[in-house]
């Protein structure tokens, strides 16, 4: 049967580089693209496969934080919470699971808590990402506030997670009773047990 692809019978084009070679090549570039839409990755997705099937190397994603624009260099494993730490210097959110077990990486994204280190960077592209950060600074949330006013804190380990878990929270359910509160956070851990207290916080916010 005559090819209609042009290709040698062992697959393989004139440049020695065969169709399937191709497709596996092309693969790693077209799934960075799809992810993260292409205007959130501005260089070097062509580079991330050699032609194995292997995705390598690092691309440069734009993140959306805190409501700026951020580049990062991500490889395709990189996680959110690592670039926010390591490369945007917002080390709020902390590693202590890589999962969401322990709620210490909450951010926002998209209005949404989500754990930064379950959450790669690719994954993450396109998407308003809020760190703990953002409720700190000159314009103080009440969460935070109400933290230091409730003493809801010991090591502060767990806390920049809690402060997220509970703005998200209370944003939807403003009015949360004590038990829908803790139903609510129950993703969130803290091992000096300062429970009481966080829930004090909350009640400051909530207005009693
Ligand atoms: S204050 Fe130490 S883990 Fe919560």
């Amino acid at each position: 049967m005559k090819r209609i692809t042009g290709d040698a019978p062992s697959g393989r084009v004139a440049s020695g580089f065969s169709r399937r070679e191709f497709l596996r090549g092309s693969g790693a570039a077209a799934a960075a693209t799809a992810l993260v839409g292409a205007g959130e990755v501005a260089a070097g997705a062509q580079d991330a496969d050699k032609g194995d099937g292997v995705a390598r190397g690092k691309i440069t994603v734009v993140l959306d934080v805190n409501g700026a624009k951020h580049e990062v260099q991500a490889e395709p494993r990189t996680t959110l919470l690592d670039a926010l730490r390591n490369q945007l210097h917002l080390t709020g959110a902390k590693p202590v699971s890589t999962d969401p077990s322990s709620g210490a990486a909450t951010v926002l994204v998209d209005g949404k808590p989500a754990c930064a280190a379950s959450m790669l960077v690719l994954q993450a592209a396109g998407k308003k990402i809020q760190t703990v950060e953002s409720l700190g600074g000159t314009k103080l949330d009440p969460v935070p506030a109400a933290f230091v006013s409730a003493d809801a804190e010991q090591c502060g380990f767990c806390t920049p997670g809690f402060v997220v878990a509970v703005r998200a929270f209370l944003n939807e359910h403003p009015k949360a009773t004590d038990d829908e509160i803790r139903s609510g956070l129950n993703g969130n851990i803290c091992r000096c047990g300062t429970y009481a207290n966080i829930i004090r916080a909350i009640a400051i916010v909530r207005g009693g």
